[in-house]
């Protein structure tokens, strides 16, 4: 196999990651609260996915999201995964045979320019060091269909019910020591995933995916159960998702987003029309009767084609 290049901050990503493959998807998809967060996750890509898309699933890991992408998808969309773990890629291999999974990196993706409708990036950004993160988004931008969206999911910092410190939050620790102890259930040894590892502070996030796409939707989820993630025993189970529904997700230590490639409205129509306006060769009158005409239009493809899209989006 062709090895990447790749930076050094990546290398060491690579080997933490090579060393989780074998148990990635046991330990990180399997139990029953981490399983309820991916569907979620998962319910959400849907809610944007249109039959036939071409979808990049980038930070793919073991292919621990594509059970859910086959049950959750339309049938007739084409997936195809990249990562940097070649460990990682053999799980997913061993599971999908027939699809391409290809080693890379977010800064140099194997793909070419408008290859995908929608790339997904779950829970893997927050892998890389700050300063590669607008890089790495302009790969995404790249391999995007002129419209297409990046659909993520990453865990905040700030949003957090801990964040409020206190008592609050002591409340929440304790209620996680009690279950664990209770339920018999384990934390498990991770290697030291090094210093670019970090949740992110939901605005700077989000800024950063608006510097080079368009952010058209986000959702805070799970604010409660991620304290509870390890547990197996049905009843904390029940408990924790019972929590974060009770305050309906409006706080949480994960975001949802979409954002799309070349996102415009009539407003920006209108924006340059009025610039247009101030510098033109054509007489004020003639530009003036076409401009009209331009601006109408633009609001009768948002009024027309805005039903449509809630309906992909549905
Ligand atoms: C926590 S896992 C997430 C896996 C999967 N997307 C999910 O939601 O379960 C993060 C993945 O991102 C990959 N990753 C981290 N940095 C990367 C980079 N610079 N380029 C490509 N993949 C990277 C890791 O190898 C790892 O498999």
């Amino acid at each position: 196999m062709t090895r990447i290049d790749i930076q050094e901050s990546e290398r060491r990503e690579r080997e933490v990651e090579d060393l989780m493959a074998h148990r990635y998807n046991r330990d990180y998809h399997n139990p029953p609260v981490m399983a309820s967060h991916s569907k979620a996750f998962v319910e959400y890509v849907a809610r944007f996915v249109r039959p036939g898309d071409r979808i990049l699933d980038l930070g793919c890991a073991s292919a621990s999201l594509w059970p859910l992408f086959k049950s959750l998808l339309p049938a007739d969309v084409t997936i195809a995964g990249v990562d940097l773990s070649p460990k990682m890629l053999d799980v997913a291999r061993a599971s999908y045979p027939e699809s391409d999974f290809r080693e890379g990196s977010f800064l140099a993706v194997p793909h070419g320019p408008g290859e995908f409708d929608v790339v997904i990036v779950s829970s893997a950004f927050h892998h890389i060091n700050d300063s590669l993160l607008a890089p790495s988004l302009k790969e995404v931008h790249r391999v995007l269909d002129e419209h297409g969206l990046l659909i993520g999911r990453e865990p905040l910092m700030s949003e957090r019910l801990s964040d409020r410190g206190g008592w609050f939050a002591g409340a929440l620790m304790h209620l996680r020591h009690l279950a664990y102890r209770l339920s018999g259930t384990r934390e498990y040894p991770e290697p030291d995933p090094g210093p670019d590892h970090h949740a992110y502070h939901p605005k700077e996030f989000l800024r950063s995916i608006d510097t080079v796409l368009t952010v058209v939707d986000v959702e805070f989820r799970n604010p409660a159960s991620l304290f509870l993630a390890r547990v197996h025993h049905p009843a904390v189970v029940k408990l924790a998702l019972h929590l974060d529904d009770f305050i309906k997700h409006r706080e949480g230590q994960e975001v949802h987003y979409a954002a799309r490639k070349n996102f415009s409205t009539a407003a920006d129509v209108n924006d340059c029309i009025e610039k247009a306006l101030l510098d033109n060769k054509l007489s004020e009158e003639e530009l003036k009767a076409f401009m009209v005409q331009v601006a109408a239009a633009a609001r009768v493809i948002e009024r027309e084609l805005q039903s449509s899209e809630a309906q992909w989006n549905r």
